[in-house]
């Protein structure tokens, strides 16, 4: 008896504990609080491109995403554009700065812009981004706030589990482990 009633107690002390560290974390951070994607709480330097292409210039000139970002089927991926999107304005704006050239170059020899990777969900993880755009999940939610980013990196946490579970459990998506961990 004494001691199913101790356990108890304890319980319910460390339930009140859990809502008051809880509690204490909105009071600190209203803002982390109500994110769906938590930033990265140490900054991820931006990796080197092959040209130091800037999201902020660029949507300056209100350019949508999916003039670069296509999300073609099936959709898991957004994809990076084709050079000779680019070169839609760069065949002859600002042809002569050396960044400009070197993309000339990229677009005559047909190569693909070795761009680097800045967020990776792990292998073998079920991700797409189709489910989420038609749930209405916007790219700054999970990317941050793109349009002011001269170079991209890694701002936000979205990559990890955690990430992907809290927003699930707080969108009532489903978050049985076999929904991104397939067998
Ligand atoms: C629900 C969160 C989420 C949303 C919404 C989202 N992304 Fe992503 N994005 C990710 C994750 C996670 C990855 C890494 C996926 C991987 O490793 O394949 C990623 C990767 C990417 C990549 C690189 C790989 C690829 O898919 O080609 C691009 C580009 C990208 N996102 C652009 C966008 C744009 C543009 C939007 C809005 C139209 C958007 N994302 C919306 C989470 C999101
Ligand atoms: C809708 C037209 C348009 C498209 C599409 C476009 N750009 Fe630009 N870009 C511009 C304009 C305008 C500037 C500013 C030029 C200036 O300040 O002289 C610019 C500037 C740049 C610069 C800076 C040049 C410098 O050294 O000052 C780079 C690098 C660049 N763009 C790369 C790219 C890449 C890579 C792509 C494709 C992924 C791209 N741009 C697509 C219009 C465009
Ligand atoms: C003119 C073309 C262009 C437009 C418009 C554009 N992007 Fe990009 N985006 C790129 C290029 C080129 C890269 C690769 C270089 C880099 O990472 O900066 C990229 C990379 C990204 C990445 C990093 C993907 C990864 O994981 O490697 C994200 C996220 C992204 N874009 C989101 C967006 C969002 C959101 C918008 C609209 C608000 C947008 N982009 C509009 C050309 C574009
Ligand atoms: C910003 C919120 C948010 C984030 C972050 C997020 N998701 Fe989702 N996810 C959703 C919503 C909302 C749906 C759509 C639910 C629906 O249509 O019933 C969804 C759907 C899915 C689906 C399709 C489920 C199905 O079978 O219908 C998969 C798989 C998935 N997410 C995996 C992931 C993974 C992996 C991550 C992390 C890398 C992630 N999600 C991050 C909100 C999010
Ligand atoms: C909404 C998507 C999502 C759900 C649901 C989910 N996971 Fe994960 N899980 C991930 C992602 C994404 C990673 C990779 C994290 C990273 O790279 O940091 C991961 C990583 C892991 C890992 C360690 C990495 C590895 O080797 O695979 C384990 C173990 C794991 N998950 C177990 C579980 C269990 C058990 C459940 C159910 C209680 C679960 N996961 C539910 C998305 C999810």
């Amino acid at each position: 008896m004494m001691r199913s009633a101790g356990s108890r107690t304890l319980r319910v002390a460390a339930e009140a504990l859990a809502i008051l560290l809880c509690l204490c974390g909105m009071a600190g951070g209203q803002k982390t609080a109500k994110k769906m994607v938590p930033d990265n709480p140490s900054p991820h330097p931006a990796p080197v491109q092959p040209i130091p292409y800037s999201h902020k210039q660029h949507l300056a000139f209100s350019l949508p995403c999916a003039r670069c970002h296509r999300n073609p089927e099936p959709g898991k991926l957004m994809t990076f554009p084709e050079t000779a999107t680019c070169m839609q304005c760069h065949a002859t704006v600002a042809k002569d700065k050396p960044a400009i050239e070197k993309l000339g170059t990229y677009a005559s020899s047909n190569e693909p812009i070795p761009w680097v990777r800045v967020y990776k969900v792990l292998p073998g993880i079920a991700w797409t981004h189709r489910a989420h755009l038609a749930a209405g999940v916007k790219c700054e939610t999970c990317h941050g706030a793109v349009a002011e980013m001269a170079t991209m990196s890694e701002v936000t946490s979205v990559t990890t589990m955690y990430s992907c579970l809290n927003c699930h459990e707080m969108n009532h998506a489903k978050a049985s482990c076999d929904t991104c961990h397939k067998h």
